[in-house]
């Protein structure tokens, strides 16, 4: 994930920026650069790869009191030194550092190229340089005010001017950036850890803030339309918040571990996940990342999903909403059964591979294997930039989801759901079987999602609660229908290797084939009701549960819920309600928030469980 750092002091600033930076090397980047401010001028340094490599660069870089530096993850043209960050707009004056994606930024393009600029780089970045240089008359804060009512997106930018020295402009929409305050020298960062070493006191920016930090102060500014000059209200003095983290807590962003930290950053992930890919209300792949034309999208016979573990629970997902919007038969399998089944594979068929870390040998494995069988085209879903699977498939699309530390995987899963919601819509509708409107309605569905991830986190207190008790059992069953099924898929594998508990998911309509003999008075039952048509079968299923003295704890939207009639030990867990199609998104929060409550309550290696690796590259 992108980190930002900025210095204005008295020391070498240079330094201050590269140590920072590598406080910010766990959350994982591509390439790195920093900008240095000195009395002849911006000298950049900026390289691919990891920050030993930019390491002799910056020792070339003048020792001066002001710079501002990044670690990029590659969102918008590929990891390279020229697309690293620092940008700069046409004279070399104006330098800046982006944490985000610029929706609109291929109309600013095209409008700033038709207007004289020169654009080195793709990177949406590089539009903002651009656009700051165009409203420049003199102040820079004003011209990044002016700059950001125009820019649409996440974004937090760190800006300096040649003409400016001493000063730093910051601003921030939807991506965090704080403000370190010190003694004659103040800090900026995306992340509190990259300073902590600096100082303990902080300001946060709130989205539409405009900070211009010097070496003496910060002054901290509102984006209004309309009032004031240029629109920018200076905001009241801000109480600084003192944090009393040892650094490494401050990695976990003060959460106890990675994994909640991770289950808690699913709204941003998600709405970096459909960022800039639904436009127009219609699901609109970015240029290079889905290179399929509405031609090929109509002439597909088959596709293939391939994963391992959470990744083939997305791909069980993805195959359900290929199926249902696209209507091309789909089949998801595992990607280490892949090769022993000696797929079909018919002609023009496209091979889905999804991995989060791209390493995974069992899908490489499968993917060789679907292409030496004659798959038509390959296209992975997957998180990790540069990783080896992108190398493989024809087409990428990422996820966005930013590192993932935990070896359970959580924002992963859903920016999975979201990217293979965002193909199976747009193949939908480029072969007619979805109208516009539906299209429309559906890519609204997905942009509503971070609000609604957001409401499934609420459910946090009351697993901590229920945690306790189902803490104490050593067997625990989910059940569901449709695509509460897969959920519960997802659902049980995060209980079970987090916390050791044996748990198995069962569609709801089996359990009376077989499994309904292990239900005994006392037996936790997890059930999962988010689609209210298939809502009363489910209902009847826990009936049979109950009947069995089994105890339930039932997660779904309220409407589903009220079909219930429960005990009194029995839970209901509300949470969002969302389109059926793509519910797994919001029902596994609740999910993911037991298995780590549980997994705490039992006092497992959550972060690291027992036998288990982030990236499989064994077979
Ligand atoms: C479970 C988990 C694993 C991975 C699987 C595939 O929480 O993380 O099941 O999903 O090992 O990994 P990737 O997605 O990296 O291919």
């Amino acid at each position: 994930m992108c980190g930002i750092v900025g210095y204005v002091g008295t020391r070498d600033a240079a330094s201050i920026v590269f140590d920072a930076l590598c406080r910010l090397e766990y959350r994982g980047y591509d390439s790195a650069g920093i900008a240095v401010l000195d009395s002849s001028g911006i000298c950049t340094a900026k390289r691919k790869g990891r920050l030993a490599e930019l390491s002799p660069l910056v020792k070339t870089l003048p020792r001066a009191g002001q710079a501002i530096g990044h670690t990029r993850w590659a969102t918008h043209g590929a990891p390279s030194d020229i697309n690293s960050h620092p940008h700069c707009d046409c004279t070399g004056d104006i330098v800046l550092v982006h944490n985000g994606i610029i929706e609109n930024h291929r109309e600013l393009r095209e409008r700033l190229i038709a207007g004289g600029h020169v654009m080195k780089t793709e990177v949406d970045t590089e539009v903002v340089a651009h656009l700051i240089e165009e409203k420049y008359r003199g102040d820079l804060a004003a011209a990044v005010a002016e700059a950001a009512r125009e820019l649409e997106g996440a974004m937090a930018i760190a800006v300096i001017h040649r003409g400016e020295p001493g000063r730093i402009v910051a601003y921030r929409e939807k991506s965090p950036l704080i403000i370190g305050l010190g003694e004659g020298e103040n800090f900026l960062a995306s992340d509190i850890p990259a300073i902590l070493p600096y100082t303990r006191k902080f300001l946060a920016l709130n989205d539409g803030e405009i900070g211009v930090i010097t070496e003496e102060g910060v002054a901290v500014y509102r984006l209004e339309k309309g009032s004031g000059a240029n629109g920018l209200v200076k905001v009241g003095d801000r109480q600084p918040m003192v944090v009393d983290l040892e650094p490494e807590a401050a990695e976990k962003g003060g959460f106890d571990h990675f994994m909640l930290k991770e289950i808690f950053e699913q709204p941003e992930a998600l709405m970096k996940a459909v960022s800039g890919r639904i436009r127009d209300g219609r699901v609109k792949f970015e240029e290079g990342e889905f290179g399929f034309s509405d031609e090929d999208v109509r002439a597909l016979n088959k596709v293939y999903l391939l994963g391992c573990g959470t990744a083939y629970h997305a791909c069980l997902v993805g195959k359900h909403l290929i199926e249902r919007l696209a209507g091309i038969p789909a089949e998801a399998v595992l990607a280490s059964e892949f090769r022993y089944m000696e797929p079909l594979i018919p002609e023009r068929t496209l091979v889905i591979a999804v991995s989060q870390s791209g390493e995974t040998l069992d899908t490489l494995a499968a993917v060789r294997e679907a292409k030496e069988r004659g798959a038509w085209r390959t296209l992975a879903v997957v998180n990790q930039p540069l990783s080896s699977l992108t190398r493989e498939v024809d087409d990428v699309l990422y996820q966005r989801a930013g590192p993932e530390i935990s070896v359970a995987s959580t924002k992963a899963y859903t920016t999975q759901l979201v990217c293979l919601a965002m193909v199976a819509c747009h193949m939908g509708f480029v072969r007619g079987r979805i109208s516009e409107d539906q299209a429309r309605a559906f890519g609204q569905e997905l942009r509503n999602l971070p609000e609604k991830a957001l409401g499934a986190l609420e459910a946090a207190g009351l697993m901590e609660r229920l945690a306790v008790e189902i803490a104490k059992e050593e067997d625990v069953f989910f059940i569901g229908r449709g695509a509460d099924y897969l959920a519960v898929m997802e659902g049980q594998l995060k209980l079970k290797e987090i916390s050791y508990i044996h748990a198995e998911a069962y569609a709801a309509g089996e359990l009376k084939h077989g499994t309904l003999a292990l239900i005994a008075p006392g037996v936790p039952v997890i059930a999962c009701l988010m689609d209210p048509e298939l809502a009363p079968k489910t209902a009847s299923n826990v009936m049979e549960v109950k009947a069995r003295g089994g105890w339930v704890v039932a997660i779904g939207s309220q409407e589903c819920l009220n079909q219930l009639q429960l005990g009194e030990k029995d839970v209901l867990v509300t949470v969002p309600d969302v389109n059926p199609l793509i519910s797994p998104v919001v029902s596994v929060i609740a999910m993911q928030l037991l298995a780590y409550y549980v997994a705490r309550e039992r006092g497992t290696d959550i972060d690291k469980p027992r036998n288990l690796a982030k990236s499989v590259t064994v077979e």
